[in-house]
């Protein structure tokens, strides 16, 4: 190989792995002046080594997520995250939530207790006790196919003993120790990776196979997906069996009462340094598999497990600027620009500094020395100054947005200052787009966060609705600087891919304040098809009117969200978008799970009075079998539930002739 060509080969790599960690880790390794270059540079020999092409795919993933080259799998069951605590308190209150949740007294729960593993997680499934495929976690509901790199780590088990389940999925964590990652990026020109589990997921998510086998991946086997019969009764009893067929589990993994978490946690932070694999903590997950099917989920984490995390690593830097930006919704965010400091293996040059009032209370001002502190995943934070630069004085917070210059205000009680500007300020018009693009909302491929500034600089996108003509300009887009035929193309066959949406993704992608994507899966199973949320939602821009009592009624949505919707649809220019929007989709009706199979399918429901089920238990159990929960009873509600020293919910519901149900008939009906 001449040395031009391994030189484009190592860019090749540096911007490969420099898409992965921005576009897939959420965790960029370089800042974009860094990477700006890198690309010009590769461009640059590329356009003398027009040979060099076939290499150069890294160059056409902007804005990608790199691993577009794997096939996706869709999970047959979510996976998901944990929700974390970061103390004793914490944890009290996390178990206290299973008590209330399972109406249970106050008998010890039991919990397994697992170091958590910095690296990422695996699906891997097995049918007829052979290891049939393996899917990285993705976004949760689908990851990539990732089989040929598993079959390569030598560790993992590739058959299972008869008495194995016919189906099961075993899920677990892909790591890599300190010792082989210090030596993986030992053996690099460059160093590659900013962590262990950076490495880790480069290393497993390589189309080339070949590459992974060469690096020293390991798995830790601690969770359940689906299996076509039942393995154990208890969190411990699965763990045990895992290591039974070979399996390796964590060998500090142990069985508690939740008495002794801490001093666990005290324990095995006393050990971390000495563990050959980085933990940024223990989970803790309620032993009793029974139990733990009852509780299920909330949102994007399993109400019966938690991550304790470790106390935060911290370091002292200098704050080189303060920069203000504007997000969707116009709130100004003000971010610390710091002098490059390690925090805890990390480089770190950007914290949060929250809202104004974080930085007057602080008195932070621009040049002082700073302490700041990094925990787990979450944007590094400034806790204190440690010493003000001469002749620095406060920092005075704008009183304008620095994109349009409109004024910024604060509302009432609002610790958030934002941009008036609304639909001019072309802040928040790109932040729109990039969301509606984003991973949890369209996820459109090849149209991150900088494709989205980029085309909306050239004029190219102005609204939501310009995404879906960006295949119309195909050809110009391939002429643009950085792109090409292939990646104008894949970017056109990403947008059509999208045109055929669920629901719940399409209300959260509008972006409406307050609507995430818990809100927008309420609101979509809630009016089902997407003309009969759109007309409710006209119909509750009249204050007073049923619709708009309707929504505010929908458990977890209320009031004030119930204004935040109003005062969307009370703009005509958001109608005249969704207007324009549905002319290139489909969106689909939202799925109630059983639906077909359940009575409470499609019905809305509320409880009234004390039910020996707690109430958030009783819910979740009509919720999963289709039905609507509601805090208020009106002519649409279809069954009242009566416990004891039921009001005037009851007193209403006879009033309306509507169909009251006792405990009992509930759960007849629920099949509990
Ligand atoms: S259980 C629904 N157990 O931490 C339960 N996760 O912050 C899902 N992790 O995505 C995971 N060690 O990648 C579990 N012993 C452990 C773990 C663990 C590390 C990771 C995993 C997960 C993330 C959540």
């Amino acid at each position: 190989m001449t040395n031009t060509k391994s030189h484009f080969t190592t860019l090749m790599a540096r911007i490969a792995e420099a898409n992965a960690a921005y576009h897939t880790h959420d965790a960029p390794i370089m800042t974009d002046a860094d990477y700006d270059a890198l690309r010009r540079e590769a461009a640059e020999l590329l356009e003398k080594h027009p040979e060099y092409a076939q290499a150069a795919a890294p160059l056409e993933e902007v804005g990608a997520a790199p691993a577009s080259g794997f096939k996706k799998l869709r999970h047959a069951t979510p996976m998901l995250s944990l929700d974390n605590t970061f103390d004793a308190q914490e944890f009290t209150d996390f178990c206290a939530r299973i008590r209330r949740f399972l109406g249970l007294d106050d008998t010890p729960l039991e919990f397994v207790a697992e170091p958590k593993i910095d690296g990422l997680s695996i699906s891997l499934t097995y049918e007829n006790q052979t290891f049939a495929h393996a899917a990285t976690r993705g976004d949760g509901t689908e990851g990539e196919d990732v089989t040929q790199n598993i079959l390569t780590i030598k560790s993992i088990p590739t058959t299972l003993p008869k008495t194995a389940p016919q189906k099961i999925e075993i899920r677990g964590e892909i790591y890599l120790t300190k010792q082989d990652f210090l030596a993986l990026n030992d053996s690099q020109e460059e160093k590659k990776f900013a962590n262990p589990r950076n490495a880790a997921a480069g290393s497993l998510r390589q189309l080339d196979a070949t590459i992974t086998a060469t690096r020293p991946l390991k798995l830790f086997a601690y969770a359940q997906g689906e299996s076509s019969s039942p393995v154990a009764k208890t969190h411990w009893e699965y763990l045990q069996t895992l290591k039974s067929w070979g399996f390796s589990v964590n060998p500090y993994s142990e069985l508690i009462l939740e008495s002794a978490a801490e001093s666990f946690q005290t324990k095995i932070g006393e050990e971390r340094g000495k563990l050959p694999y980085d933990i940024d903590g223990v989970v803790y997950k309620l032993n009793d598999l029974a139990l733990q099917s009852r509780l299920g989920f909330a949102g994007r984490a399993p109400r019966w497990a938690t991550a304790w995390k470790f106390p935060a690593e911290r370091a002292v830097t200098i704050l080189e600027a303060i920069d203000i930006q504007v997000g969707r919704t116009g709130a100004l965010t003000p971010r610390a620009r710091l002098t490059p400091v390690n925090v805890g293996g990390v480089i770190v040059q950007h914290a949060t500094l929250h809202n104004e009032d974080e930085i007057s209370r602080k008195d932070i001002r621009i040049g002082d020395t700073v302490e700041l502190q990094r925990a787990g995943d979450v944007i590094p934070q400034i806790l204190r100054v440690i010493k003000h630069a001469d002749k620095a004085t406060p920092f005075v917070f704008p009183q304008n947005c620095p994109v349009c210059g409109s004024l910024a205000v604060r509302d009432g009680e609002d610790v958030v200052r934002r941009c008036t500007g609304g639909l001019i300020c072309d802040a928040q018009i790109v932040e729109r787009l990039i969301h509606f693009c984003s991973r949890r909302a369209f996820d459109i491929e090849g149209c991150g966060d900088k494709t989205v500034q980029e085309f909306f600089s050239a004029g190219l996108l102005k609204s939501a609705p310009d995404i879906f003509k960006l295949p119309s300009h195909e050809e110009e887009i391939a002429q643009r600087e950085g792109w090409g035929k292939l990646s104008a193309a894949n970017l056109t066959a990403a947008i059509r891919a999208r045109q055929k949406i669920p629901l719940a993704r399409f209300i959260f992608a509008l972006g409406i304040r307050r609507i995430g994507e818990n809100n927008a899966k309420l609101l979509a199973r809630h009016y089902t098809t997407y003309p009969n949320w759109r007309e409710n939602m006209q119909a509750a821009t009249t204050i007073g009117s049923e619709a708009r009592e309707e929504l505010g009624a929908i458990s977890g949505i209320g009031p004030t969200i119930a204004t935040d919707l109003a005062a969307f649809f009370s703009e005509p220019h958001n109608l005249q978008t969704l207007d324009a929007l549905e002319q290139h989709l489909t969106i689909q009706d939202a799925e109630t799970p059983t639906a077909s199979n359940s009575p409470l399918a499609g019905k809305t429901i509320v409880f009234t009075g004390t039910l020996t089920m707690a109430r958030p238990e009783a819910k979740a159990r009509a919720e999963q079998l289709g039905a609507k929960v509601t805090e208020s009873v009106s002519k649409k509600t279809d069954f009242v539930v009566i416990g004891a020293d039921a009001g005037s919910k009851a007193a209403k519901a006879a009033e309306l002739g509507l169909t009251t149900l006792t405990e009992q008939q509930f759960r007849d009906l629920a099949g509990l």
